[in-house]
């Protein structure tokens, strides 16, 4: 692929996001060498805000080389670029707050990517990237596409039914955060580390972390640090009070399952009534996000707009644009670093379905990612787990194409933070209300 004067896409480019990949970009210029930037996004308003932030940035760092466009047609947007950076979001954060509220009126879990939050979202969302991908087939068919979009295992399900051989890798930034958090409480420095994990999507474990300079597996030494106190939240969400929960409950996790260090995001399927308990059902992370992320976004274009140089800036750069960039990097250099992504099982973890799609080590480098198989098979606690979840998600995705009802209701029920098939159907009757704009017909 190309070395130089790379063209980039970022889709969903008025997201709250793009300051922390832009700045990521801007710090590795000489890794990636970018000549200009498409913010591609269907709201106009966020789009242009974006745009006069990033101009911002850019002449602030002397960077008035790189063309900067915000873009609304999809032709303009994806012809001849080199690397897609999809982070859209299909409904916007409004609609974010309804997959959230919804179950916890039932008083289930109401979370963005997991429970039936997250199938709502998975419903609504695999159109909104198919269309993406296919685009990119149409007018950018040599470009990669770097997905953060959500929910992860749901998109990377659909869209290799459609497009297996898209070039694209799945990735989140989940593990990387969890690692930079435990780095930064507990005295480490996470360069050194080799870790192993599996899992899927927001769903998964470590079994090693190998540290090379101390020469030892660090891992059961964590988990006892986890057990004894509970970690301060870093970086990118520095302050925030509920991720400063979610990393609280992973020592509640290893406490009673100390074998592992868990993905936060286990919370969920483990403790759902706990979650439920300390969850306020009339102010959720949605509403937390819109006042906090999206405000702060809103505001910093209105200084620029207003002509103000001094203290425009205001959004944390954290690991998630490093890790988004640093697998470009990867794929154009063929630096063969190693990443934790989103892709088909086929042995990957030996016993667990070799249709399904997990969240494992993987070596990145021109042809994509090289995925790392497990040397052993993995216990009935985390495979039993898992087989649920990944049945659960392939039945969604199955209503998704065959427009089901019949397997969407199987999908909510199965869903390990749901108890009862009839709260499964009560939900599921009031989320295809409030989604009929963006879900397929099910009949
Ligand atoms: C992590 C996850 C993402 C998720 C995000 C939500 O970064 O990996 O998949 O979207 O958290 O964060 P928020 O601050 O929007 O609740
Ligand atoms: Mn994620």
């Amino acid at each position: 692929m190309k070395k130089d004067n790379l063209k980039i896409t970022i889709a969903g480019g008025g997201s709250t996001y793009t300051p922390g990949i832009i700045q990521a970009i801007l710090n590795n210029i000489d890794r990636l060498p970018i000549k200009e930037i498409r913010l591609y996004d269907i709201d106009e308003a966020r789009n242009n805000d974006m745009f006069l932030i990033i101009d911002y940035m850019l002449k602030r760092e002397n960077l008035t080389y790189i063309t900067l466009k915000a873009i609304l047609d999809p032709e303009e947007a994806f012809t001849d670029s080199d690397f897609i950076f999809s982070q859209i979001r299909v409904g916007g954060m409004k609609m974010r707050e309804t997959d959230e509220k919804i179950p916890l009126k039932y008083g289930l879990v109401g979370q963005e990517t997991c429970g039936l939050g997250g199938f709502a979202y998975g419903l609504r969302s695999i159109s909104g990237l198919l269309e993406v991908v296919g685009h990119v087939q149409t007018y950018a068919p040599h470009a990669w596409i770097l997905n953060y979009t959500n929910p992860e295992t749901i998109i990377s399900e659909a869209v290799r039914r459609v497009y297996p051989k898209a070039k694209m890798l799945n990735a989140c930034d989940m593990t990387i955060s969890i690692e930079e958090t435990i780095a930064f409480n507990y005295g480490y420095d996470r360069k050194n580390w080799i870790s192993e994990y599996y899992g899927l999507n927001h769903f998964g474990w470590y079994t090693k972390i190998y540290d090379k300079s101390l020469e030892r597996d660090v891992m059961p030494e964590i988990i006892e640090k986890l057990n004894t106190e509970n970690m301060k939240v870093a970086d990118f969400n520095a302050g925030d009070k509920s991720w400063q929960e979610a990393f609280n409950m992973m020592s509640v996790i290893t406490k009673n399952f100390p074998t592992n260090i868990p993905n936060n995001y286990l919370e969920y399927y483990l403790y759902p009534d706990m979650v439920v308990e300390e969850t306020d059902k009339e102010y959720t992370r949605a509403n937390m996000v819109m006042e906090g992320r999206e405000k702060n976004t809103r505001e910093m274009a209105e200084k620029i707009r207003q002509g103000k140089t001094e203290d425009v800036l205001n959004f944390n750069f954290g690991e998630h644009g490093q890790y988004i960039v640093d697998m470009a990097s990867s794929i154009m250099n063929d630096e063969h670093q190693r990443f934790m992504l989103i892709v088909p099982n086929n042995g990957a973890i030996p016993n667990l379905r070799s249709d399904a799609v997990v969240e494992v080590p993987a070596y990145v480098g021109a042809t994509g990612a090289e995925p790392i198989s497990l040397r052993e098979n993995i216990g009935d606690f985390h495979k039993g787990l898992m087989e649920a979840q990944v049945a659960a998600e392939k039945l969604l995705v199955d209503a998704y194409f065959e427009n089901s009802y019949q397997k969407a209701l199987q999908a909510f029920t199965l869903n390990q933070t749901v108890p009862s098939a009839r709260l499964a159907k009560l939900v599921l009757d009031e989320m295809i209300e409030a989604n009929k704009e963006y879900w397929p017909k099910l009949k």
